[in-house]
């Protein structure tokens, strides 16, 4: 869950590599680090902390000068953040910098220390390091090859040996890596958005494959050393689009996009105004088949998941079960050749949630991947795949691409739903029609709530504790709104489904406690109401999202502070409810001096388990 990058051309390298690390921060931040070749030796600075930190030491104390090298920023796994742990690492002729989780790397060391080696760092890392230094025999190719067969876990590696000072190598397993390439100049990178300032064009590096970049272009090979050609890909995203635009943080700029990123999910997988998924391989031949669907994520995702379950089941009354991929992965899951998996990710690298789509495969389900990352393992693994088309999403805490994500669920609800006979061409062109609408939606409810959830995050600010509540798809709602706060805010907050309250968690409340309720769903209204009358005649303060027709029905009383949103076609109210509850954490963040794109012990790709 690192980022690494890599450098051969004729630029100043250290510039590039920190220029590169500047914009894959997102996956981890707790050290950085480059190595340069530099008159035939090799240079390495690193230090923990961000990547600022890295470009302090290089400004104060010593900055290689030299036009090939690699770079990395850490999110640590084993050892803790510090200058020690900080990538790159070396062996006497070997320098790597490495993404993943080398999970023999005990048997390796144990191997390496009983033939005389010692190690600095607690690091896997080091190990490889030092087990491609044992290995060497003059040939790179050939020695990389050999300690890829003895690495188990993932993997994506730069590496520099120190008789070759005109290249670099780079080979992965599982982690992803990409090799771009410009005029006289290539990079690796673990994410595109790292070389868009340079190059659009990229290869992707498949596994066990292995690159080696210099000044002259790049050259591939497969895991038996033979040469392979690649395709070049083309990058859709531009520089601007993964810098911040002149918002005060990525989070806020992306929530801000929302009203584009779902037109531009939506409008293209549109036909005469039904739901088209043939480009994605879906039909409405190819869903009658399935008798149940399993919708596999984590974190944010899984919350879209949530989501798609209520509208599934409404719609197309098929039994949806939603599941954790941690969770899935080890629990010999009931799903076989007549259900659907659907896995749903942003990165498409989430380790468990690509092992719960490997595991679904093997049990003979059909895989269908919701993905935002083009070209990630779980995009091109999955049988079937909708791609969310956010862009970039930079900010750890995601927004964007869980509005995309829910916009695809209503997508593929609604071609469900046609495909069982379970709702009407006409009435399915009525929801997609209210589905168009949604992006001015969304942009209205920015508008028109940002200051309001601004004030009563300065309410928040002192809070130990809050609540979430609400009843079906507004429950869904609030279970990602607990996260979205928690995870930027540090304030510790859970999700309850309102009628659940009474059965335990109502003790928790006290005098001032704030109780965010989500209430857009006209059905349970009135009971949520007398939820909502529960908590707060036991103290606690009411901050209340709500459509402007529940408002309206409100006594005065009710809550403490109410953010109105208008109201539209109730199965698709999630989708401008949560933009109040993204703002309200944002503001809570920045209200108690947080960075609210970085929170602390987290990565954007959590590609680890
Ligand atoms: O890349 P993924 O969508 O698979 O990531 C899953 C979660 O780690 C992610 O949704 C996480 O919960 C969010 N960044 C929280 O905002």
């Amino acid at each position: 869950m690192c980022g690494i990058v890599g450098y051969v051309g004729s630029k100043d390298c250290s510039d590039v590599l920190v220029n590169a690390l500047s914009k894959l921060e997102y996956r981890g931040y707790d050290s950085a680090g480059i190595a340069v070749f530099e008159n035939g030796d090799i240079k390495t600075v690193k230090t923990q902390g961000k990547l600022k930190d890295l470009e302090d030491k290089l400004a104060a104390e010593y900055k290689p000068q030299g036009h090939i090298g690699i770079g990395h920023t850490r999110w640590a796994t084993h050892g803790e953040p510090s200058d020690v742990n900080s990538h790159p690492h070396s062996g006497a002729r070997v320098t790597i910098v490495h993404n993943g989780i080398i999970e023999n790397y005990l048997e390796l060391k144990e191997f390496l220390t009983a033939r005389g080696r010692s190690f600095l760092s607690e690091t896997d890392t080091e190990v490889v390091a030092q087990l491609l230094d044992y290995e060497y025999n003059g040939n790179p190719l050939e020695t990389i090859q050999k300690v890829m067969q003895q690495l188990k876990g993932s993997f994506a590696l730069g590496i520099m040996f120190r008789d070759f000072t005109d290249r670099i190598f780079a080979t992965r397993r599982e982690s992803p890596l990409i090799v771009g390439v410009a005029e006289n100049e290539c990079f690796i990178a673990s994410d595109v958005p790292a070389i868009l300032r340079y190059t659009r064009d990229y290869y992707l590096l498949e596994h066990d494959e292995i690159a080696t970049l210099t000044t002259e272009g790049v050259s591939f090979v497969d895991k038996h050393l033979r040469p392979i050609t690649k395709e070049l890909k083309t990058a859709d995203w531009d520089m601007e689009a993964a810098e911040k635009g002149g918002y005060a943080h990525f989070m806020i700029k992306e929530i801000n996009e929302q009203p584009e990123a779902i037109r531009t999910t939506i409008m293209p997988r549109i036909r005469d105004g039904l739901p088209c998924l043939e480009e994605c391989g879906i039909t409405v031949e190819s869903l009658k088949r399935f008798r149940s669907i399993t919708i596999v994520a984590c974190g944010t995702a899984m919350h879209a998941g949530m989501v798609g379950k209520y509208v599934i089941e409404d719609l197309a009354r098929v039994p949806v079960v939603v599941d954790i991929a941690s969770e899935f992965r080890y629990r010999n899951p009931i799903v076989g050749k007549d259900d659907l998996v659907v896995i749903i990710s942003q990165s498409g690298e989430t380790a468990d949630s690509l092992a719960a789509l490997r595991l679904a495969k093997q049990k003979g389900a059909t895989t269908l991947a919701i993905v935002n990352a083009k070209g990630s393992s779980i995009a091109r693994e999955a049988d079937m795949l909708i791609y969310t088309l956010a862009g970039p999403e930079i900010a750890v805490a995601s927004t964007k691409a869980y509005i995309t994500q829910l916009s695809v669920m209503y997508l593929f609800a609604f071609e469900l739903a046609l495909a069982k006979g379970t709702v009407s061409a006409a009435e399915c062109k009525r929801l997609i029609a209210a589905l168009i609408k949604m992006p001015d939606a969304v942009a209205h409810v920015i508008e028109n709530c940002e200051e309001k959830c601004k004030f009563i995050a300065t309410k928040l600010v002192n809070a130990d504790s809050l609540l979430y509540i609400g009843r079906g798809l507004d429950y869904a709602l609030s279970m990602e709104g607990s996260l979205k706060l928690k995870e930027v805010s540090y304030i510790h907050s859970e999700s309850y489904a309102a009628g659940e309250l009474k059965h335990g968690t109502i003790s928790l409340i006290e005098e001032g406690m704030p109780v965010i309720s989500v209430a857009t769903q006209t059905d349970v209204i009135p009971k949520t109401i007398s939820n909502i009358v529960e908590v707060k005649s036991r103290g606690a303060k009411i901050i209340l999202v709500c459509t402007d027709a529940c408002a309206r029905g409100l006594k005065d009383g009710v809550a403490d502070y109410v953010v109105e949103i208008p109201h539209s076609e109730e199965l698709l109210m999630p989708i401008t409810a949560v933009v109040p509850l993204q703002i309200l954490a944002y503001y809570t963040a920045i209200n108690r001096g947080n960075d609210p794109d970085k929170p602390r012990n987290l990565a954007k790709s959590v590609t680890v388990e």
